[in-house]
């Protein structure tokens, strides 16, 4: 007997009558999930994740580690909803350099933002700066994520006061009706709730298996006019982090959520349409051990990138301090200009000319503009590397 995970209730949006889902509070019953059988799927990904973790020990510095990961994260997590900026559009961006897609920058940049300010909250000690995982934080995630020209009309910070639909032209084709906006406050405080729930119920099922039940409930309330989808993923980062999976960001799942799209919708579609909370819990755990493995052979292959370089800037007779110096910083600036070595290595523009033109000589960095003036500097294979 297949699973009701909701009922449905009527409603008038766009002046067609539609049937609107409203799932039931987590988590799954009736039958309660089977965890059983995804005991093994799920012990693989906390497995990949632990390596990574592992992996990632072995790096000198992992703040450049994170750098790119939340980059490439929130660029990822971007694209999904169609953004179509790339990995060296924001680094320009963050540069001060001249971007042809503004807009498309800005909304990656907004993430960022948006989690960074997340995770300051979630770990200040400060009680007046501290913010439990709530439909609070996540409107203020949401109102970050939402700031400037895209996101104006969307309602920044609030839940919806409207009907919404997913995927079809109108609410009477589309593929998914979420709950009306008058039920959203209570969904969304049931969902906390369970969060946030201590033993027994919610601490039967591993943390991970928990993550994958958050995430899809909180797809399927579909809270925002807008976002809905990135914010529900910086849910996932979040709670890794929470809940211990995770010190620190270095995974970007929305690569493999990307990569599998039309799988990622399908399931979330078949909790509703079939019951089948088990297929996507799979499908997520999946997700988690292969953005984990793919994570830990990046961490490996700019780790080695890293070393290589550095070996020959040490072989250099030519290197100075600041070539040194300015190689170290390369991994969180690996667009720039000679101003911007010159602001950061705090020093003189001859000195911060010298060491970027001694790290062009040796090939680690290369012109990209081809003028005598305004130079634009890159670290390409880093770059291209993070790309993958
Ligand atoms: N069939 C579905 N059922 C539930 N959620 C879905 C379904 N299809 C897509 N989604 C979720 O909705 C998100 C898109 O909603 P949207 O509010 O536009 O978010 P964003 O603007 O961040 O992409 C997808 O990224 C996905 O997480
Ligand atoms: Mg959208």
């Amino acid at each position: 007997m297949p699973r009701v995970t909701g009922t449905y209730v009527s409603t008038t949006t766009a002046g067609e009558a539609v049937r609107a889902f409203v799932p039931h509070p987590l988590p799954p019953t009736a039958p309660p999930l089977a965890a059983e059988a995804l005991a093994a799927a799920n012990h693989e990904a906390e497995m990949a994740l632990a390596r990574l973790a592992g992996v990632s020990g072995l790096v000198p510095s992992v703040d450049w580690l994170l750098y790119g990961a939340v980059r490439k994260e929130a660029l990822l997590t971007s694209q999904i909803e169609g953004t179509q900026a790339t990995l060296a559009d924001l680094f320009d961006g963050e540069a001060g350099l001249a971007v042809s897609n503004a807009d498309d920058v800005e909304e990656v940049t907004n993430y960022i933002a948006a989690f960074r300010h997340v995770r300051e909250r979630l770990r200040a000690r400060d009680p007046r700066k501290s913010l439990p995982i709530s439909v609070r934080l996540l409107r203020e995630a949401h109102r970050l994520l939402m700031t400037g020209a895209r996101g104006a009309g969307k309602q920044p910070g609030e839940l919806r006061r409207t009907q919404n639909w997913i995927g079809g032209t109108r609410p009477g084709n589309a593929v998914f009706v979420p709950p009306p906006a008058q039920q959203v406050p209570d969904l969304l405080a049931a969902l906390e709730r369970f969060i946030h729930e201590p033993e027994p119920v919610a601490n039967a099922l591993p943390p991970l298996v928990r993550i994958a039940l958050v995430h899809a409930q909180f797809e399927t309330i579909h809270p925002f006019l807008d976002g809905n989808g990135r914010v529900g993923r910086l849910l996932i980062a979040a709670l890794l982090e929470e809940w211990g999976l995770l010190a620190e960001p270095l995974l970007y799942p929305s690569g493999y959520l990307k990569q599998h799209q039309a799988e990622y919708y399908r399931r979330l579609s078949a909790i509703r349409t079939e019951g089948d909370w088990e297929a996507w819990v799979a499908f997520f755990l999946e997700a988690m051990a292969g953005a984990a493995a793919e994570a830990e052979r990046s961490v490996i292959a700019l780790a080695s990138l890293v070393a290589a370089d550095r070996r020959r800037l040490l072989a250099s007779p030519k290197a100075a301090p600041a070539s040194y110096r300015l190689f170290e910083l390369l991994p969180t600036m690996p667009r720039l200009t000679v101003a911007q070595a010159q602001k950061s290595l705090k020093t003189s523009f001859p000195t911060a000319n010298a060491a970027v033109n001694l790290l062009a000589s040796l090939g680690i960095l290369s012109e990209l503009t081809g003028q005598k003036t305004g130079r634009v500097f890159s670290y390409q294979a880093y770059v291209e590397l993070l790309m993958q």
